[in-house]
């Protein structure tokens, strides 16, 4: 573990960035925090270190990985028919939460791709991420670096919980900022389709390409999502949980009846309403619902707290279906598996 300050200057000579690029040129495996969620690294162009990162993670092998890049030149390598508007997306956003699929070139090792034609790739905005990858001097596949099925790392403690002893080294950079992943965009439909929702919003993409659709499974369950990843039960707590609308009332109510029932009961709140569920066993806020990026920040560290507590049951309130709301309230139906109490 090695731990680096993000703010330090000309991160690209220190020593620790440095053996972790050296790490990733072995064609091992290395955890980095990125503005988003910790990844974990290997080389895009390496079979032996994509198989590495999917043993660690233990993750289905039908599941592609984004190939993170330092500069936007480094695209060109990975993907073809880059469109003027996906162009005009890369320099709105880049670097930024905003991954993007496109038609894949030869470079890259077939297993970050699943055998797809396609590639996925973002480059990151943060300093560490984008240190490491430049000194690599290589295009770098990152998963979030969790366990297959746990909510992805926004601390290195997480990344250490889940995957000490399998992997090579973690870069420590402290908490990760936005919380949840990238947006991912496919880029090879017209127009543009959505394919998970994560830190560039719907809404921020509309005002630079005009129009952009939701991939059908992601408010339907009778389809079969385009991104592999989006199919597999995600993030689920080992709590049942279930997300509440209606607020509140019927938060408690609900409270009431379970605990009447000998269940031990945990509610998923905000600064603002943390103390309306005095009758509840755990009661954890995960930011201020005015301000909705706290609540990205928090949310995956929440789901974890809640797995710490022994709950049995996680009531949870929503969250307006807007901005980075959207991408909220698809982890936080993911970790429901779905369930809603209307
Ligand atoms: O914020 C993030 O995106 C983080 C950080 C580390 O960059 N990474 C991340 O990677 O969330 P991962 O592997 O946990 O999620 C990648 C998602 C999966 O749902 C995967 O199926 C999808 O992207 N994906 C990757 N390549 C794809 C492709 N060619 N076509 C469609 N979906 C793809
Ligand atoms: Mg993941």
């Amino acid at each position: 573990i090695w731990q680096v300050d993000r703010t330090e200057r000309h991160l690209e000579n220190n020593p620790m960035i440095i053996e972790a690029a050296e790490i990733l040129r072995q064609n091992d495996v290395v955890a980095f925090p990125t503005e988003t969620v910790y990844g974990l690294g290997g080389n895009a162009k390496s079979d032996e270190a994509i198989q590495r990162i999917y043993t660690a993670k233990g993750r289905p092998s039908d599941n592609p990985l984004i190939v993170h890049v330092a500069s936007k030149d480094q695209v060109d390598a990975i993907c073809t028919d880059i469109t003027p508007l996906a162009r005009k997306l890369m320099n709105a956003f880049w670097p930024g939460p905003l991954t993007l699929v496109l038609p894949k070139r030869g470079d890259i090792s077939t297993r970050v791709t699943a055998g797809l034609s396609t590639v996925a790739v973002r480059m990151p905005n943060d300093p560490i991420a984008r240190a490491i990858i430049s000194v690599a001097n290589l295009p770098i596949a990152a998963p979030s670096a969790n366990l297959s099925g746990k909510p992805s790392p926004t601390l290195a403690k997480h990344v250490i919980e889940d995957l000490n002893g399998k992997i090579a080294g973690i870069v420590d950079g402290g908490a990760t900022g936005v919380g949840v992943e990238s947006t991912v965009l496919d880029c090879t439909t017209t127009p543009f389709t959505i394919l998970r929702p994560g830190g560039i919003s719907k809404e921020q993409l509309i005002d630079v390409v005009g129009l952009v659709s939701d991939d059908p499974a992601l408010t339907r369950t009778d389809q079969t999502p385009k991104a592999p990843g989006m199919k597999y039960k995600h993030y689920a707590p080992k709590a049942l949980m279930y997300m509440v609308p209606k607020g509140k009332e019927t938060i408690q109510a609900l409270v009431n009846h379970d605990k009447e029932h000998g269940q031990r009961v945990g509610v998923l709140t905000t600064d603002e309403n943390v103390h309306r569920y005095l009758n509840a066993d755990v009661v954890i806020s995960c930011g201020e619902r005015a301000q909705l990026s706290t609540v990205a920040h928090q949310l995956y560290q929440t789901l974890r707290e809640f797995d710490e507590a022994n709950v049995d049951v996680i009531y949870s309130e929503t969250f307006p279906d807007e901005g980075i709301g959207q991408a909220i309230m698809n982890r936080l139906s993911k970790a429901a598996a779905g369930r809603i109490i209307e």
